[in-house]
């Protein structure tokens, strides 16, 4: 016996990536659906051998589904995430409407799975933001050995990370270098991204950081802890897939780097790739479809009294987005439903 299940935002990247992880990890299913807009009734999309039809979320009834995995943006999920919750169907959101409502658990599995049971408040359970995920479960099993009390990262983020729009913006921006005739101005960036970073992503704060440097604060406060101090600079790269993070983290006790590299090897969620030699470390093309986040080098930081550097990497729609989702939704069958 398993679960019925909905995907919701089944065309986009991270909702085809939602069906592969799903057939590939062989979750239980028992029914399964993919919905999209209306404009994209009727469109294929592949689940393991199988090839489903999408449907249309806005006509859909959840009543009778187990879980609904959502992957639209915040918008679609405010109208239509409350309706399925409603329904008995849990919400596993990816947008980042929900992730700081005190009544919403906000979950990585490897990190803090005890928060599954407060799910029950509304019948939801946030995903975090992509660089948060991949950065928490590095941070965790380091804070348990020594307190983390502050920590500076800046991220070099995949143009998928901004949706379909973003892959093709990068393709043909890159197409068009070559073409003088062909210009392609930038319109889902701010600026060219072809050849170039750009150090801003989503809206400007009042504090003069963005968005998304906000949200990786918030967010590892959340789900680690409330006392763990982070400031972001979050930076959109040329790269189609995986997000990468230098991290520097000041401890509250000192903490070897041989030993950070032992107790991250044996971390859930990690993989250790760190000789200190040319290519001995990990680049996001290598990540791609992969469910680990991959840690290279691991260094003392001389400079502060108990200081680490690391480099950390990871495929966005999965771990940042689709993996994680399809493991909040093996934790909620495992603890909570218990159909499968
Ligand atoms: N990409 C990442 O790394 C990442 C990481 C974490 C979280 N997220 C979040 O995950 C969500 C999806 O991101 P994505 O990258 O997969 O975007 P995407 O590739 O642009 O796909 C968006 C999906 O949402 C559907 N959709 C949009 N508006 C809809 C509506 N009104 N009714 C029904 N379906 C609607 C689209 O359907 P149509 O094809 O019919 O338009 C499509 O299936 C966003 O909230 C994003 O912030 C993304």
């Amino acid at each position: 016996m398993g679960y019925n299940v909905v995907v919701v935002g089944a065309t986009g990247n991270v909702g085809r990536e939602m069906l592969n992880i799903l057939a590939e990890r062989q979750f239980p299913v028992e029914k399964i659906v993919a919905l999209a807009s209306r404009r994209s009734l009727g469109t294929e999309v592949s689940f393991g051998d199988k090839t489903l039809k999408t449907q249309d979320l806005d006509t859909f009834d959840f009543d009778g589904w187990d879980m609904a995995l959502f992957a639209v943006g915040s918008e679609a999920t405010k109208k239509y995430a409350p309706v399925a919750a409603k329904a008995g169907c849990t919400v596993i959101d990816n947008s980042s409407l929900y992730r700081y409502d005190p009544d919403i658990p906000l979950i990585v599995p490897e990190v803090n799975p005890e928060a599954v049971h407060g799910y029950a408040k509304k019948n939801i359970i946030a995903n975090p933001n992509c660089s948060t995920a991949q950065m928490v479960v590095a941070l965790k099993p380091l804070h348990d050995r020594a307190k983390i009390k502050r920590v500076v990262v800046s991220t070099y983020q995949s143009v998928s990370g901004a949706g379909k729009e973003g892959i093709d913006e990068l393709w043909d921006q890159t197409k068009s270098m070559y073409n003088p005739t062909d210009d392609k101005p930038a319109k889902k960036f701010t600026k060219q991204i072809a050849f170039n970073v750009i150090p801003h992503i989503d809206v400007f704060m009042e504090d003069g950081s963005t968005k998304e440097e906000w949200k990786m604060v918030a967010e590892t406060k959340k789900i680690i802890d409330p006392a763990i101090k982070v400031t972001a600079t979050c930076v959109r790269v040329p790269v189609f897939v995986g997000h990468s993070e230098a991290v520097n983290i000041e401890f509250d006790e000192f903490l070897d780097e041989d030993e950070a590299r032992d107790i991250l090897r044996e971390a859930p969620g990690i993989m250790v790739i760190d000789k200190r030699e040319d290519g001995g470390y990990v680049s996001p093309v290598e990540c791609v479809g992969d469910f680990a986040t991959f840690i290279s080098r691991i260094r003392q930081d001389s400079t502060i009294e108990n200081g680490l550097n690391l480099w950390c990497v990871s495929d966005n729609l999965r771990k940042g987005a689709a993996l994680n989702a399809v493991q909040i939704a093996e934790l909620l069958g495992r603890e909570v439903l218990k159909k499968g």
